[in-house]
């Protein structure tokens, strides 16, 4: 699979964040492994310590397996303002979680991030790719409850 990703790019080292990048979105736990950064290593020639330090410098990148569902809650100042803090309160509560935990039905994975760029609909998470906002706890209840009926 990592191969066959890999061979999609040239093997140049400028291709390494897209590589990664596509690794990590074609993973049903949404992360890179250590056996894709072997294989990337090999592919670009790169040694895997150059890999690691580039995983670790984004924090876009999981070396962990993550739930199906990754959830972003922003934590910037103009969400924290409308009550960020009691979103993250009742997302905890709901999944069983911390931040950057995953719930033990490995359905959601708990994140924080900065401005997603929709402060005017503060407070807002993204699910994936979806954008959520104007949260309140009862309709996080029930984003949470159309993801869980999804499945
Ligand atoms: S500050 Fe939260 S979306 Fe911009």
């Amino acid at each position: 699979m990592y191969k066959k990703i890999c061979s999609k790019y040239e093997p140049t080292k400028d291709n390494l964040i897209h590589i990664l990048h596509e690794i990590q979105d074609t993973h049903p736990q949404h992360y890179i492994s250590d056996e894709a950064v072997e294989e990337v290593s090999k592919y670009l020639n790169l040694p895997t310590n150059h890999i690691y330090g580039v995983l670790t410098f984004y924090s876009m990148y999981s070396t962990t397996p993550r739930g199906k569902n990754i959830i972003r809650l922003c934590e910037s100042p103009p969400c924290y303002i409308k009550g960020s803090e009691n979103i993250l309160r009742k997302l905890k509560v709901l999944l069983g979680v911390e931040t950057g935990e995953t719930s033990k039905d490995g359905l959601f994975t708990l994140e924080l991030s900065a401005c997603l760029g929709v402060c005017g609909n503060a407070p807002v998470m993204m699910i994936n790719e979806d954008v959520y906002g104007d949260l309140t706890e009862e309709k996080v209840e029930e984003i949470i409850e159309k993801y869980r009926r999804a499945q």
